[in-house]
């Protein structure tokens, strides 16, 4: 494909998600004007336990990581933190935040279907409110891609909307759409899907019903 027709294409020679069909606009649209949705100022807390807890170790991948703040909640223990996305604008926002607050992380522009083009490995994996924005066999592409990423005996952590309970997310999830996903076909094996919360910014304090799935790398 030639750079003049990438020049003018918003997908940067990417598939478009279904998600980016439905809308008709690229993910990157969604960080124009003014914060997006899901961005609530700071790291989710599901995450921030996460990290207080300890279980953050390794190299350390974070996908669809938006303007970064779990990224830089995860880096700031001083780990080697990639986080990856397909906004540009999200991750010009996440370089300048780690700038300004002098954390070393890195930002990359990458597509979570092509990750092996990344050509490095990690031990942590997070997903925060990735997963939940595919459809269909997207899911289950998604999750080999991850694979190919990750280290065996490596350990994701998906938070995501789930269909668990009134007001749920946009894109609610079930505990078999997980499975169906993560499973020894696709390179993992769930270790657990707890109930969890996410906030947004038009849910109130409490947030939204989620899952937190844990998912080693088989
Ligand atoms: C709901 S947002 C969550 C962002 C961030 N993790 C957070 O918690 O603030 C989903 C993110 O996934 C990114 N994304 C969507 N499809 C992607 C893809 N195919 N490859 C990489 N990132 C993608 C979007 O650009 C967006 O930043």
């Amino acid at each position: 494909m030639s750079e003049r027709i990438l020049a003018g294409d918003p997908f940067g020679g990417r598939q478009p998600t279904q998600h980016e069909r439905m809308s008709g606009k690229p993910w990157d649209a969604s960080y124009h004007d003014g914060p997006a949705p899901w961005e609530i100022g700071g790291p989710q807390p599901a995450i921030a336990r996460l990290v207080y807890e300890g279980v953050f170790a390794g190299t350390v991948l974070d996908a669809g990581c938006g303007s970064g703040d779990n990224t830089l909640h995860v880096a700031s223990l001083g780990l080697p933190v990639l986080g990856f996305d397909v906004a540009e604008t999200a991750l010009a926002a996440a370089r300048k935040k780690a700038e300004d607050r002098g954390i070393e992380v890195t930002f990359a522009a990458a597509d979570a279907f092509q990750l092996s083009r990344l050509e490095r490995r990690f031990d942590t994996v997070l997903d925060c409110g990735l997963f939940h924005s595919f459809e269909g066999d997207e899911r289950s592409r998604y999750a080999v891609s991850l694979a190919s990423v990750t280290e065996h005996g490596g350990t994701l952590y998906v938070l995501c909307f789930s269909d668990d309970g009134p007001d749920t997310g946009p894109h609610p999830i079930s505990r078999d759409d997980l499975r169906a996903a993560f499973n020894p076909g696709s390179g993992w094996n769930v270790a657990a899907i707890e109930p969890d919360r996410v906030r947004t910014r038009y849910h109130d304090e409490n947030g939204a019903p989620a899952w937190l799935a844990t998912i080693k790398r088989a």
